[in-house]
């Protein structure tokens, strides 16, 4: 690889959670070959050495899949930096006055990656270094242009990766196989013949220690604006002549930009918004969010969000798209459901069966079709079957996947500049409505199925 590859916010949860975890999967794989030094900076007055054994202690709580020489290789290469990475002179000392281009991965909290963004943009880069930038990419529209305006002086679009791992999940991208491989589906995918189609990212989890960063986001902006959307995408958009990034990216974009923005009355209409209360999730005691520690009861944070959505396109007008999430619920369900339209007429006299759904679930990774057929007994009864396919499980974790694709320079599954705004043109009249009050924050029960 000839770029030097630079972690900002080396020491933080999702450098350790993640990243670290990836590099070594794709080592282990002869993916990721070490030939020089990984630019790991932090805050923390530590040297390499202390930052090698807390990599070598976060990677350990993966000892089953990651083999130890890969885990040790992946630690040894991390060469520590402590800086202020929000001042333009300690970046341009990072950055170097080398010739070799650079990789920074911003694995920062919003806020800091945001002051990084705006001091990259005081400070010279070799050509053809690359960006990597977490969700939620700014926290409002006019965050996010100013952001896009910010990179557009220092990088071109191409060399942009906002990430949004939902794409490097292999579930995720099998919407585009079953879709756009296959003559059955296709041609029933449309407002002909659906009803509506559900989005849902039920979680058990709840704060898990986050709240200085879930407290100011909220289910929303954690999830919807993004990850909810980026599925709305895949399921709803049309055909790409190819997966190049610039043919799948405007088609994506399309989507977003035929999804009806809300007015306060259609807010209050659509969307639905409540946090947990005190309860049990399995086996485990889960607190009153309000008073989970690092939580301003305050802010009124959400933790559930459902927004229904219209995508004011000739093929999908009038379909509602329900996207749904929430933490600290019963069970993990994560899945998109279209519901198909019933048949026109039915001949069976005695029975009105259900029309046909299929289901996509995203974790477990299955397929089901439930279809009528004839029973057992009388041949004119009906009864309902399930054609259901067990998809292998994912072979790379999906950052893994996704830094490889940094690597390569593959922008396909990175979000675009204006995919993420067209985001928050549909979420910000929704945080704007529901700021005014037009919907009540209501509660549910850790452990329930929600509000
Ligand atoms: C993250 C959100 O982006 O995605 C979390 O910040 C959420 O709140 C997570 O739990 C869900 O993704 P995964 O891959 O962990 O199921």
């Amino acid at each position: 690889m000839p770029h030097r590859f630079l972690i900002l916010g080396a020491t933080g949860d999702l450098a350790g959670r993640y990243l670290a975890p990836a590099l070594a999967a794709l080592h282990s794989r002869g993916l990721f070959p070490i030939d020089r030094p990984v630019l790991a900076v932090g805050p923390e007055d530590w040297d390499s050495v202390r930052f090698r054994q807390h990599v070598l202690e976060r990677l350990g709580r993966h000892a089953g899949d990651l083999p130890e020489c890969s885990r040790l290789m992946v630690a040894g290469a991390m060469e520590y930096h402590r800086a202020n990475v929000t001042d333009p002179g300690q970046l341009a000392r990072l950055v170097g006055d080398g010739h070799d281009p650079v990789i920074l991965y911003l694995a920062l909290p919003p806020k800091v990656a945001g002051a990084v963004i705006e001091a990259l943009a005081g400070v010279r880069l070799p050509a053809d270094s690359r960006i990597v930038a977490e969700k939620p990419f700014g926290h409002d529209l006019a965050s996010a242009r100013r952001r896009n305006q910010l990179l557009h002086r220092s990088f071109p679009e191409r060399a942009v990766f906002r990430i949004d791992h939902f794409h490097g999940k292999q579930t995720v991208q099998n919407v585009l196989g079953l879709r756009f491989a296959n003559r059955v589906f296709e041609y029933l995918w449309n407002r002909d013949h659906v009803e509506r189609v559900e989005i849902t990212w039920d979680e058990t989890v709840a704060l898990e220690g986050r709240a200085g960063y879930y407290d100011r986001s909220g289910a929303l902006k954690d999830m919807v604006q993004n990850h909810l959307l980026q599925l709305l995408c895949l399921v709803a958009m049309e055909a790409p002549v190819s997966f190049d990034e610039r043919d799948f990216r405007d088609r994506k974009v399309d989507v977003l930009r035929a999804v009806r923005r809300f007015n306060p009355a259609e807010v209050a209409r659509h969307t639905v918004r409540a946090r947990y209360t005190a309860g049990r999730v399995g086996d485990r005691d889960v607190p009153d969010y309000a008073d989970e520690p690092g939580v301003d009861p305050g802010h009124r944070t959400e933790t559930f969000a459902r927004v229904t959505l219209f995508i004011d396109s000739w093929r999908w007008a009038g379909v509602p798209f329900v996207l749904s999430t929430g933490k600290a619920l019963a069970q993990v369900r994560q899945e998109i459901v279209i519901h198909f339209r019933p048949v026109p007429h039915l001949p069976f006299e005695k029975q009105s069966p259900a029309a046909n759904v299929l289901r996509l679930r995203l974790n477990p990774d299955r397929m089901e079709l439930g279809v009528n057929i004839n029973g057992p007994g009388d041949p004119f009864d009906l009864e309902r079957v399930r054609m259901d396919a067990e998809l292998a499980p994912q072979a790379l974790s999906a950052y893994a996947r996704l830094l490889l694709d940094i690597f390569d320079g593959n922008a396909v599954l990175s979000i675009r500049g204006d995919e993420a705004e067209e985001s928050w043109r549909i979420v910000e009249p929704i945080l704007d409505a529901w700021a005014a009050g037009a919907v009540p924050l209501g509660e549910y029960p850790a452990g329930s199925t929600g509000p």
